[in-house]
C-alpha cells in the first residue's frame, strides 16, 4: 500500500465544499434580490476530518486505499430550510442543475430512522478542477428544517458523549423530542402560507423604503433642498399610514421626479 497523502487527497473535496457552499448561498441571494421567498434558509459545509474518515473506514471494513471509492460523505453540504415543503423545492433545484448529478437519495422524512432522525439526503457527483487536473467526486447534501436540525445536532452530541451507546432513558426522551419536532414542523406547515405572506410584505416594504430614502438622498444633493424636505415630510406621513399601495405609488412618483433631475443634469 502506498503512503496516504491526505492533504493531496482531500484538496478536491475541500474545493467542492467551498464551491457548492458558495453556489447554494448564491441561490438564496438571487431569491432575495428578486423579492422572492428563498426555500434555503442557511447553508454550511465541511470536509470530514481524517480521524473520522479512518474511524468510519474501520467500522465499515473498508481498506484504507479504497476509502475514496467507498465513502460518499467526505464532502458534505447541509442546507437548512424553514418548512418541510421547502426541502422538496431544494431537491428539485438540485435535480435541475447541470453542474451536479444525483446518484443517490435517501428520504428520512417519509421514512424516519429508528433513532428519530429526519432529513433528506442527496448524493451528487460534482466535478472540480485542481492543478492536478479534474476530478469528479461524490458530495452528500443533507437537507432539513431548522427543527430537524435542532434535534439532529443535540442527538449527535449525545452520540458523541455516550460512545458506547446512548442510555435507554435518554433515548426515550430523544424519541419524545423527535415526535414533538415532527408535530412542530407540521404546525408550522399549516401556517406556512400566512408566514410567507408576512415575510414577503415585510421585504417588499423594506425595499420600497430603502429605494425612497436613496432617491431622496441623491435628490437632496442636486435639487432644491426645501422642496426635498417637503417631499421627505410627505414620505413620513405616508409611511405612518402604513399602507403598502400608497407607499408604492409614492415611490413611483419620486422615481419620476428623480428621473427628471437626472435628465436635467445629463443635458
Ligand atoms: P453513516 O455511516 O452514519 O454515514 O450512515 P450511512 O452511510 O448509511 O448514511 P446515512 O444516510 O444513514 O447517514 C449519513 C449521515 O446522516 C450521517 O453521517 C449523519 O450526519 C446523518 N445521520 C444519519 N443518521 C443519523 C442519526 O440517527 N442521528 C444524527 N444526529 N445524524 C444522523
Ligand atoms: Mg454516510
Amino acid at each position: 500500500m502506498e503512503i496516504q497523502l491526505w492533504k493531496e487527497i482531500l484538496t478536491p473535496y475541500e474545493l467542492a465544499v467551498e464551491e457548492l457552499t458558495l453556489k447554494f448561498r448564491h441561490i438564496m441571494k438571487e431569491y432575495k434580490e428578486a423579492d422572492l421567498y428563498s426555500p434555503i434558509e442557511e447553508v454550511s459545509g465541511r470536509v470530514k476530518k481524517i480521524s473520522s474518515i479512518l474511524e468510519k473506514a474501520q467500522k465499515k471494513n473498508i481498506p484504507i486505499d479504497e476509502i475514496e471509492e467507498n465513502l460518499q460523505d467526505i464532502a458534505g453540504i447541509r442546507i437548512i430550510c424553514q418548512f418541510v415543503e421547502d426541502i422538496y423545492d431544494v431537491v428539485d433545484i438540485i435535480k435541475s442543475r447541470s453542474d451536479m448529478r444525483v446518484i443517490g437519495e435517501k428520504d428520512y422524512i417519509s421514512h424516519q430512522k429508528e433513532s428519530g432522525y429526519r432529513s433528506y439526503h442527496v448524493i451528487v457527483e460534482y466535478k472540480v478542477e485542481t492543478i492536478k487536473g479534474h476530478k469528479t467526486i461524490p458530495v452528500e447534501i443533507q437537507i432539513r428544517t431548522m427543527a430537524m436540525n435542532f434535534w439532529a445536532t443535540i442527538e449527535h452530541s449525545l452520540q458523541y458523549k455516550y460512545r458506547q451507546g446512548i442510555p435507554e432513558h435518554i433515548r426515550k426522551r430523544l424519541n419524545a423530542a423527535s415526535e414533538a419536532i415532527l408535530k412542530l414542523d407540521q404546525e408550522m406547515s399549516s401556517i406556512h402560507g400566512e408566514i410567507m405572506d408576512a415575510q414577503n410584505s415585510f421585504t417588499v416594504k423594506a425595499n420600497i423604503v430603502a429605494d425612497i430614502l436613496n432617491n431622496l438622498q441623491s435628490l437632496y444633493k442636486v435639487a432644491n433642498k426645501r422642496e426635498i424636505v417637503k417631499i421627505q415630510d410627505e414620505f413620513y406621513r405616508i409611511y405612518q399610514i402604513g399602507d403598502l399601495d400608497q407607499l408604492q405609488k409614492f415611490k413611483k412618483e419620486l422615481d419620476i421626479i428623480a428621473e427628471g433631475y437626472r435628465a436635467q443634469v445629463a443635458r
